[in-house]
């Protein structure tokens, strides 16, 4: 009788000290209460950070052969970000070796969309630095504990090329802006998977459609995923970044762009960028649509950049088309700003969105569909990646255009050409050409497959 009480104690003993036990984990500020909260919030792993990293993109620094940048995002429970990074090996042997540890800067950001839930998150950004170009490195992103769960998983990431001759490539995308997870992901996914050896992304504005929708850049970063980390990326804002003449205040914390722009409102909007023999410049066109100031302050930065250039070639990424492709839609204000100095320098590519539509042209293009064009002066490029679909009228400039069809835009500089394609998420050809530059000449060679001219009409009924 006295036995079975005795272990009949230590059971209830035991029992106690476990649900003591578990009550103590649960109130734990590790525990994710928002989970809870918000648990009748649609979407809610797209919208509300954890512990453990999310959002990480790593972004193009204006010396990638010898830097690259990362940021990423947090709940508030984590304050402080680490960076470790070490040369990429076979096997797990780099854990054994040197890991550089880079402390990020960690902001604290509120923010809350129309009737979306309000998200409090913590923003981590870092500037990894002294590495060796055409490097594979191995890094991840974390709060510095032990405890592998509040660590990202090891990415791998290259640093460009040093030596100007070697060829490079990357990908242009217009805009994704609408159903971003549900439409845009197989456009930045296919593009990936033909051709996984890119050395950067660019994004033409209008990433989202509402500047400060979490869940709009939870979709967006869904959908790029570990592609984001992996590959650098850049991008200038378009209209939908904007509201009221403002930036989104997610913007700056969760990219990492050069500040070298004209003023200080237009930090990692309006920047430039030398990547081996190309000099790369984003125009904020919506910054340009909102005042006389940034309109001017703008244009004498770009001629001072383009004066200075010593890059053989340059392009410019802007969200509004210097020529749009659609009727009633006319950026006058920027063509008339922009393309004397365009013009005078002799800018090689201007690659664009907004219109939702695909044209490739040039403004001395008499429409004769030559193959090869002789002292071609600058290529515009209008593109949409997303599935928000416009009209557009054939006019003059294009040599090839397309409505209803979502595309992206693989290029290749070489020592003495720049190669594009424009593909189809399915991996079909829609458009290529390429500028040859030898001996201070230019000509244009286009190779567009024979298909016919895709046109919105012949999968939609007007509307
Ligand atoms: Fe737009």
């Amino acid at each position: 009788m006295k036995r079975s009480l005795k272990v009949l104690f230590i059971i209830l003993l035991v029992s106690y000290r476990l649900q003591a036990q578990h009550e103590h984990t649960d109130s734990s500020p590790h525990h994710h209460s928002h989970y809870l909260e918000h648990l009748e919030t649609p979407a809610h792993k797209l919208i509300f950070p954890s512990s453990t990293p999310d959002r990480i993109i790593s972004n193009l620094t204006d010396d990638q052969a010898h830097t690259f940048a990362v940021n990423w995002r947090t709940d508030q429970y984590v304050s402080n970000g680490v960076v470790e990074v070490a040369l990429a090996t076979e096997g797990p042997e780099f854990l054994l070796g040197d890991i550089r540890r880079i402390k990020a800067n960690s902001q604290k950001i509120e923010n809350q969309n129309r009737n979306e839930a309000l998200v409090k998150a913590t923003y981590h950004s870092a500037l990894v630095n002294n590495l060796q170009p055409n490097t594979t490195y191995v890094y991840r992103v974390g709060n510095g504990d032990k405890n592998d769960d509040y660590w990202s998983e090891w990415f791998q990431i290259k640093t460009a090329k040093k030596d100007k001759s070697e060829p490079f490539s990357f990908i242009y995308f217009g805009d994704a802006q609408n159903h971003i997870k549900s439409l845009w992901s197989r456009v930045i996914r296919s593009s990936y998977r033909k051709f996984p050896e890119i050395d950067f992304m660019l994004h033409a504005g209008d990433l989202v459609n509402d500047r400060d929708s979490n869940l709009e850049w939870g979709e967006w970063f869904y959908a790029g995923s570990f592609i984001h980390a992996t590959v650098p990326s850049v991008m200038t804002p378009g209209n939908h970044e904007y509201r009221d003449g403002v930036l989104t205040p997610l913007w700056r914390p969760q990219f990492t762009l050069p500040e070298n722009g004209p003023t200080e409102d237009l930090q990692e909007t309006c920047f430039s960028i030398d990547y081996q023999d190309m000099k790369l410049i984003s125009i904020d066109s919506e910054a340009f649509d909102e005042s006389l100031e940034s309109i001017n302050a703008q244009i004498e930065w770009l001629e001072s950049v383009l004066k200075a250039n010593t890059k053989k070639w340059t392009t410019i990424f802007t969200h509004y088309p210097v020529y749009s492709t659609a009727e009633g839609r006319d950026n006058w204000e920027l063509r008339e700003a922009i393309k004397p100095l365009i013009d005078k320098y002799g800018v090689d590519l201007v690659l664009q969105g907004h219109d939702h539509t695909y044209a490739r042209g040039f403004p001395e293009n008499k429409g004769q569909g030559l193959t090869v064009v002789k002292d071609i002066g600058t290529v515009y490029a209008v593109s949409v990646s997303g599935p928000k679909m416009y009209e557009s009228k054939d006019q003059e400039w294009m040599v090839r255009r397309g409505e209803y069809i979502q595309l992206f835009q693989i290029i290749t500089v070489s020592e003495n050409s720049i190669s594009y394609g424009a593909y189809t998420p399915i991996g079909t050809l829609y458009d290529s050409f390429k500028i040859i530059k030898k001996n201070g000449k230019k000509k244009l060679i286009n190779m567009m497959p024979d298909t016919p001219t895709r046109l919105k009409e012949d999968f939609v009924k007007h509307e």
